[in-house]
């Protein structure tokens, strides 16, 4: 066997440092685990039936490749009466195997080898691999705690070259819990007009926001026609393994998105769309109380980390706390490892996702009251320790 068989492109990707943290956890008992970034509660019960329904009428089959027109329709609708931005449900809408699968599309349909995609980080650890991917170079703009988090829209026209074709951006934000602000939002479409950019947004944590309202990037004047919109529900909804997510944009843009879908997955689950049909349709009240229940949550844990010395942001969206543990004198995968060795308790270090995160940890708060709390206790006796 040749010694290089993997791809150059797929051997130069780092493992995600999530997956190598959790493989560890795994091996261990009694974790409390602050690690996973996906919602402990079960899909509210009529998207649960519809799916079983959809199932046992014997709707076993795929489906058009831009996904079922009543799912596209009512997508179509919902996103325009949230945020005024309309999507014409024949061609501008493609239904994805989660948001996973729109990011991938994105980047293959956008990126040529070479190109530089910049994305304001810590984000999303799929972020630079899609861009790698498809062959591009992911650009990393680091934010900082000081600045709450926030997108700095002058680090990245200072990150502007020839090469680049588009900017990511994610908000609300994985992994630090910020918001962005339409100020921030304006000033990048003023970027990627000047520059001739398109960007990518990813909102799949658009209804998890607290005390704040979300701007929807493309909704913004002027940006429907450059931008992509992504989405999903996998958190909003708590859907996960059902795999649904969506890609909204203009036509042009959205057509060779569907390629790409077409030739690596034809269609989403048709179950799982029905479902999530059936999540726009009866899933408001489920997202409410979630959010009330995550707003609980984030006001322990928050309080909870600044009570014990580890400086904490307050998130305004998504489901995550991100303190600064580089103060105790360890860095975050020191801190993180012997957490886990030392209290059971599984965090994410920063440095997973990308520059700005190193020197802090990611603690979901998308586990029960009583778990969290259970956590900080096991956190404070570390940090009085060492
Ligand atoms: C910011 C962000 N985008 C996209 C995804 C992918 O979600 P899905 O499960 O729908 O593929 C995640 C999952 O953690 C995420 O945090």
């Amino acid at each position: 066997m040749r010694d290089q068989v993997l791809s150059r492109r797929v051997a130069g990707l780092k493992p995600s440092g999530i997956r190598k943290f959790f493989d560890i956890a795994a091996t261990m008992k009694d974790i409390i685990s602050l690690g996973i970034g996906e919602p402990d509660f079960c899909t509210p019960d009529p998207i649960l039936q519809a799916g079983i329904q959809s199932l046992q009428r014997g709707e076993t089959h795929y489906t058009s490749n831009y996904g079922i027109i009543e799912l596209r329709r009512a997508l179509s609708a919902h996103i325009e009466k949230l945020y005024g931005v309309h999507y014409d449900p024949d061609t501008e809408i493609v239904i994805t195997v989660g948001g996973s699968e729109a990011l991938n599309l994105a980047a293959i349909a956008l990126v040529d080898p070479g190109d530089e995609v910049i994305i304001p980080t810590p984000c999303f650890v799929s972020y630079q691999a899609a861009i790698i991917m498809a062959g591009g170079i992911a650009v990393e703009v680091p934010s900082r705690m000081e600045n709450n988090f926030a997108l700095d829209p002058e680090d990245i026209r200072r990150a502007i070259t020839p090469r680049t074709k588009a900017i990511l951006i994610g908000y609300p934000n994985n992994p630090t819990g910020a918001v962005a602000s339409r100020e921030a939002l304006l000033a990048v479409s003023k970027i990627a007009e000047e520059h001739d950019l398109v960007v990518i947004s990813d909102e799949i944590y658009d209804r998890l926001v607290y005390g704040v309202k979300h701007v929807c990037y493309p909704a913004l004047p002027g940006n429907r026609e450059r931008s992509l919109l992504l989405g999903g529900f996998s958190k909003d909804y708590a859907m996960t393994g059902w795999r649904i997510g969506y890609a909204c944009g203009p036509v042009n843009i959205i057509k060779g998105l569907l390629r790409v879908h077409q030739y690596m997955v034809m269609s989403a689950p048709t179950m799982s769309q029905k479902a999530a049909l059936e999540g726009l349709a009866s899933g408001e009240p489920y997202i409410q109380q979630m959010v009330a229940e995550y707003d609980r949550r984030r006001k322990l844990i928050v309080n909870g980390l600044n009570a014990m010395g580890l400086p904490t942001f307050e998130p305004k969206g998504a489901f995550y706390a991100f303190p600064k543990v580089s103060v105790t004198g360890l860095d975050d995968d020191t801190f993180a490892n012997r957490l886990l060795q030392e209290e059971h308790v599984a965090l994410v270090p920063g440095n997973s996702f990308g520059l700005g995160g190193e020197g802090f940890v990611r603690c979901s708060y998308a586990t029960s009251y009583e778990k969290i709390e259970q956590a900080l206790e096991h956190i404070e006796h570390f940090v009085n320790r060492i």
